[in-house]
């Protein structure tokens, strides 16, 4: 991947971003926007991205501010540089993930990837219990897709889980040129779809 331009929710202590800014100086090519709540978390993430040289420390932003507002704002073009999205993580707080994801949706380009962290259609099915979540029952626990969100992506995207402990699932945003792999592109209707997520079926 040579994305021009990732955006993170939640930066935390600058992990996450700090292995895709290297990514992208390796590439050199490309930078990360993160953004976090938290002003201890930006400033330690600051502090981490300065350490790790330069060309990594100049590819990453991260901004203080609350995703939802940065991402209204980043609609806006007040923050971000002129550009649209070619990458974008969404792991702030897992019950925010949704209204994220249609917040940005408009930025990202097609051809473009979505990741959200901790959803995964088989975390808690009732007959295969997450054994880190058993609590979690049989629905996935941090809110059900909104009928916007369900409505942004039909058909436009194929997805691809991950199927570690927490669920990471990954997603590519059809563009004209690819409609025509149709087929796949249903795997995405039953995931977000209130059925999938709350039966697991
Ligand atoms: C799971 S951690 C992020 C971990 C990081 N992405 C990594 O992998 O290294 C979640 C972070 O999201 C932040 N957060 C929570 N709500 C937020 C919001 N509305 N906007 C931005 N950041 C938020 C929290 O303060 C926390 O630092």
């Amino acid at each position: 991947m040579r994305p021009a331009f990732v955006v993170e929710t939640g930066t935390h202590a600058g992990i996450s971003a700090a292995y895709m800014g290297m990514a992208c100086a390796d590439n050199e090519f490309g930078h990360v926007a993160s953004v976090e709540i938290n002003n201890i978390w930006v400033m330690r993430a600051d502090r981490l991205h300065g350490s790790l040289g330069e060309d990594v420390f100049n590819r990453i932003q991260v901004a203080h501010a609350s995703s939802l507002n940065w991402a209204t704002r980043f609609k806006n073009r007040t923050l971000s540089p002129d550009q649209d999205i070619d990458l974008l993580f969404l792991d702030s707080e897992p019950d925010l993930r949704y209204k994220e994801l249609e917040l940005f949706w408009d930025r990202v380009k097609p051809g473009g990837i979505i990741i959200i962290h901790d959803l995964h259609p088989n975390m808690s099915w009732a007959s295969q219990p997450n054994p880190d979540h058993p609590h979690f029952g049989n629905y996935w626990p941090f809110g059900e897709p909104t009928f916007i969100v369900q409505e942004l992506v039909k058909g436009s995207l194929q997805s691809c889980h991950l199927r570690t402990p927490r669920g990471c699932s990954l997603f590519y945003k059809v563009s004209v040129e690819d409609k025509d792999l149709g087929e796949a592109t249903n795997a995405i209707d039953r995931v977000f779809s209130r059925d999938y997520m709350t039966r697991g079926s």
